[in-house]
């Protein structure tokens, strides 16, 4: 994760006013502790969030900087372990996105060579090995550049800048990083969101490459130095509210967007988005075999797709990216479908490089333009949900819920989708005063459990995952006909149990009665009047897990209110998660 933004520019800028103004555009990517540096060597770093660092920096004004938001892998939130970090001299600056992973032995031979070491993480060794390879071996500095991609494994994304000198470096392997092209300036950042105010071009780094960039002009280079020629992209980037209006928190108002963000996508699947869909229902036809890959709530989603399309007669399932490994194989006719809101999930983008690798088919459904994964893919449809600034995912998770519905229409199942929006907005306006009672019933709960069966299963896992996430609650989604096979054994008397109860489903209702005969505090939820404590419209059982879905987020939002817990940023999380 983290996210990094560095300008070299042609006149002086303000700190506070650009680089970090940038980098704050790159918060949801980390926010365990933020730094800067400028070409005269200052390094600036504390631990927390951004804002109350911007207002405690003094403003100063460079032509060159970089900046860095981090979500620690290696090393505790200390200033010390903060990036920017820099060798003894402070004349080499680095900070760096991504992970070092033959670091503890590049760490042993330059401590044998003399170098100190200060901090716990692996970017530390970044500064040192450039130390090494230009002052002690004498190298210019495009072959220590060179020397750097031959001895370090992993992944990433990399801004150095050597003190009093105008020139920015800029290294890439697996991480983000693309470069933005202003009139006065060059911006390098994790993403184009970083400087989408500022220019419309783009550079987009490719694994092995590398950028020198002057106040005048940038060339690329691959890993072995061979000068390469890369496209400027013009990106379009619609200005996004980004702020929380009237609302407390953005989770409540993203939560709140679904009847708008639901029709922008249902309707564009008849306009602006037919040909995509048309694709990649094509794609699907096509291929031998579906495999989903996503994690967390985009997991949740593609399982319902996977649901969905198999009762349509498709050979599909869906898998945990980080597991796909272990459990599936790819060939020339696979389809890989990806799912992600960011569409920089490294644990997705490192399985379609595996499946790729073998020539499968990549398609994708994403949330944000231009990013890796769908620049990755042959086909890739966008859920339109706008900018989610919320850790927590919640209206993308109903818009890609939303695709696989319509995916599975396009293959013979049947749904109103023109209905979706006003239900969404019924489910919300029905129960939001009910869910902020059951808050404070369950906000003082040490554990709850989830029940959900088939389509419901997925569901019962994300409302398991957003009480995790948000509410610090241990709570467990789970297969309601599992229960009996262990997990019953944990239900004592007042054990809040949600059942997520579609159409009178006879398993579920029976998996509902065996934890109240055990003392379990039940709340069921319903599409069916009268039939359980929260109701959601009439629908069918796939259309219920968009409803069920928000009842879920609503729930854990109001029980985040009680607990007065950081809601849009969560404790330990980042909203992109772009390491292993
Ligand atoms: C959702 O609330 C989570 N924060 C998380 O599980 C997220 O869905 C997951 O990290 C996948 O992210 P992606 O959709 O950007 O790939």
């Amino acid at each position: 994760m983290c996210g990094i933004v560095g300008i070299i520019s042609k006149h002086n800028f303000s700190i506070k006013n650009s680089l970090l103004k940038s980098l704050k555009k790159l918060e949801y990517r980390g926010y365990d502790s933020v730094g800067f540096a400028t070409k005269d060597g200052t390094i600036k770093k504390d631990i927390g969030f951004i804002d109350p660092f911007i207002e405690k920096t003094k403003d100063t004004e460079t032509n060159l900087a970089i900046s860095h938001t981090r979500w620690s892998t290696h090393g505790g939130i200390t200033i010390t372990n903060a990036h920017p970090h820099a060798n003894k001299e402070k004349t080499i600056i680095a900070l760096h996105n991504g992970i070092i992973e033959n670091y503890l032995e590049i760490k042993q031979d330059l401590e044998s060579a003399g170098y100190l070491f200060t901090t716990q993480t692996d970017t530390e060794i970044i500064p040192h090995f450039f130390d090494y390879e230009l002052n002690k071996k004498k190298q210019t500095m495009q072959k220590a550049i060179q020397e750097f991609f031959k001895q370090v494994h992993g992944t990433f994304a990399i801004l150095l800048i050597l003190k009093n000198q105008n020139i920015l470096y800029a290294l890439k392997r697996d991480s983000p990083l693309v470069l933005g092209i202003a009139q006065d300036k060059f911006i390098f950042a994790s993403d184009i969101y970083a400087f989408s105010d500022v220019t419309n071009k783009a550079i987009f780094f490719e694994d092995n490459e590398y950028a020198i960039a002057t106040q005048e002009k940038f060339t690329f280079y691959d890993k072995e130095g061979n000068e390469i020629k890369k496209n400027v992209q013009e990106f379009s980037w619609s200005k996004e509210e980004e702020s929380k209006q009237h609302y407390p928190h953005h989770m409540i108002k993203e939560i709140k967007e679904q009847p708008e963000t639901s029709n922008r996508l249902i309707q564009s699947f008849a306009t602006i988005q037919k040909n995509r869909i048309d694709k990649l229902v094509q794609l699907i036809r096509e291929s031998k075999s579906i495999v989903f890959l996503g994690c967390g709530t985009s997991y949740h989603a593609s399982l319902i797709g996977a649901i969905l399309l198999s009762h349509q007669g498709i050979n599909c399932r869906s898998n945990i990216a980080s597991e796909a490994e272990s459990f599936v194989s790819y060939d020339k006719e696979t389809l890989c479908i990806a799912i992600s809101q960011s569409g920089e999930t490294m644990d997705v983008i490192s399985e379609l490089k595996r499946a790729k690798a073998v020539g499968a088919t990549i398609a994708s459904i994403v949330n944000v333009p231009y990013s890796t994964i769908q620049r990755f893919s042959e086909t890739s449809i966008e859920i339109l949900a706008g900018q989610e600034v919320c850790v927590a995912a919640t209206k993308t998770f109903t818009n890609q819920v939303i695709v696989m519905l319509e995916l599975a229409r396009r293959f013979g199942y049947k749904i109103n989708m023109q209905t979706i929006s006003e239900k969404i907005k019924q489910t919300i306006t029905d129960n939001e005063e009910k869910i902020k009672q059951l808050a404070e019933e369950l906000c003082r709960k040490k554990d709850i459990f989830v029940l959900g069966k088939g389509m419901s299963y997925p569901m019962a896992r994300e409302i398991a995952l957003k009480l995790k996430e948000i509410d610090y609650i241990h709570a467990e989604g789970m297969m309601a006909g599992e229960l009996k096979h262990g997990t019953i054994a944990l239900i004592e008397e007042g054990t809040p149990v949600i059942s997520l109860v579609p159409n009178d489903n006879k398993d579920m209702l029976s998996a509902t009665q065996e934890v109240k005969a055990r003392g379990a505090k039940t709340i069921i939820i319903s599409n069916l009047k009268d039939k359980g404590d929260i109701i959601v419209p009439q629908s069918d059982t796939a259309e219920f897990a968009i409803y069920a879905g928000i009842i879920g987020h609503l729930l854990s939002y109001y029980i985040g209110v009680l607990l007065n817990v950081s809601i849009d940023k969560p404790r330990n999380l980042a909203k992109s998660c772009t390491v292993k």
